[in-house]
């Protein structure tokens, strides 16, 4: 597995997001407000709205567009809607944080 370097937790505030572009496509990386990192597709699975954009709240990020709540564990949408986005595997070293694109590959394969 090949740990991509996307900069450090303080470059995303708490309850935000930052985007970062891959080769795999467009990736939102999540800081709850006790500092845990989550790192998914910045494509909604209902309309493709951007996640990133969303509202944080737990571990959750409710999207932009027309409020479907998205886990951030899990990738799914909670409540009554279903649907799916891909999860990344994250790794947190002190500050600076860590995606696996080959989980990316991997799962798009
Ligand atoms: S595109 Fe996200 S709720 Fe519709």
């Amino acid at each position: 597995m090949t740990w991509f370097a996307i900069g450090s937790m303080k470059d995303i505030p708490r309850r935000g997001a930052r985007c970062v572009q891959t080769p795999q496509g467009r990736i939102a990386v999540f800081r709850t407000a006790d500092d845990q990192i989550f790192a998914i597709e910045d494509q909604c699975p209902h309309k493709g709205g951007p996640l990133s954009q969303g509202l944080v709240h737990g571990a959750a990020v409710t999207c932009p567009l027309h409020n479907w709540v998205i886990s951030l564990e899990t990738g799914k949408a909670l409540g009554a809607d279903e649907g799916a986005v891909r999860t990344i595997p994250v790794n947190v070293e002190g500050e600076r944080l860590f995606i696996a694109l080959d989980a990316i590959a991997d799962k798009a394969a």
